[in-house]
């Protein structure tokens, strides 16, 4: 059974559809890359799978491990072990950020039934992740992103995700704003987390990324659907080519 199916997924928000029959399965221990033109759906695909109320599934389904998770509230998704990093991570002021990580971690633990980590468990995995990360200890008193460059909201992001440990990961456009040193660092901790069991999606623009994290599989998304499936080589036959055939032929 794969660990996530998307089967003919249509969803649309303020009455505009967006997804149009997506179909996309992600198998265990695989990285799988979405490529594909700007408004074409791939955020959409990022909020509709975390469950952002404001999207409206119409058709379709959505199955984590055989089981359907269009009913399940966000932060049930999460527990189940979904971990989506946004295009535009979202500030939090007034809470800072090592209240925040320790609160994701201990509610995901709590629904999953396991124990809450005891205080220095918890900050010695924090600083151990934080250090890998580049991310200076400081930064995690401040309050969850406000003031964080483009850069640090990004190594935030996967920060989160290396506590979380999450089952799949769905990062969207982590790469944006990141500096050389810092895609290489992200791209790391991506790596890091690579493991048979667990699945990621890397939505991106930028054939570089693929360079360090280099997907098993490469979808082009195009008019809220998957319109071609390819080996990381077509990753670099987008970056030569464009996405005009694909647009031509999503448009039929
Ligand atoms: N509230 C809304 N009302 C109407 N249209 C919307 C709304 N929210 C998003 N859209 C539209 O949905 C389409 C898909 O947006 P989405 O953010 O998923 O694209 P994307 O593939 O992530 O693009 P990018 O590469 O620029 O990040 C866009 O045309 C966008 O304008
Ligand atoms: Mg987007």
């Amino acid at each position: 059974m794969a660990l996530l199916e998307i089967k003919n997924l249509h969803a649309e928000i303020d009455g505009k559809k967006i997804l149009n029959g997506l179909d996309l399965t992600i198998e265990r221990g695989k990285v799988h890359a979405i490529m594909g033109p700007n408004g074409s759906g791939k955020s959409t695909l990022a909020y509709v799978l975390a469950g952002k109320p404001d999207y409206t599934v119409t058709e379709g389904e959505i199955l984590f491990d055989g089981e359907s998770i269009l009913d399940l509230a966000p932060d049930e998704r999460a527990a189940k072990g979904m971990f989506l990093a946004f295009q535009y991570p979202l500030e939090i002021p007034g809470v800072a950020t090592m209240n925040f990580l320790r609160t994701a971690l201990n509610s995901q633990r709590k629904k999953r039934g396991e124990g809450e980590l005891s205080t220095p468990e918890f900050l010695k995995r924090v600083r151990e992740t934080a250090a890998k990360l580049n991310i200076n200890p400081d930064m995690l008193k401040r309050a969850v992103n406000v003031g964080f460059s483009g850069g640090e909201k990004k190594r935030n992001e996967v920060l989160q995700m290396a506590l979380l440990e999450p089952r799949i990961a769905v990062l969207d456009e982590t790469d944006s704003g990141l500096d050389i040193d810092a895609l290489k660092i992200v791209a790391d901790g991506v790596n890091r987390l690579r493991s048979p069991d667990r699945g990621f999606v890397v939505i991106t623009h930028y054939q570089r990324l693929l360079d360090y994290i280099v997907p098993d599989v490469v979808h082009v998304l195009s008019k809220g659907r998957i319109v071609k499936t390819g080996g990381k080589e077509l990753a670099h036959e987008l970056e030569a080519n464009g996405y005009a055939e694909f647009q031509a032929e999503a448009a039929e």
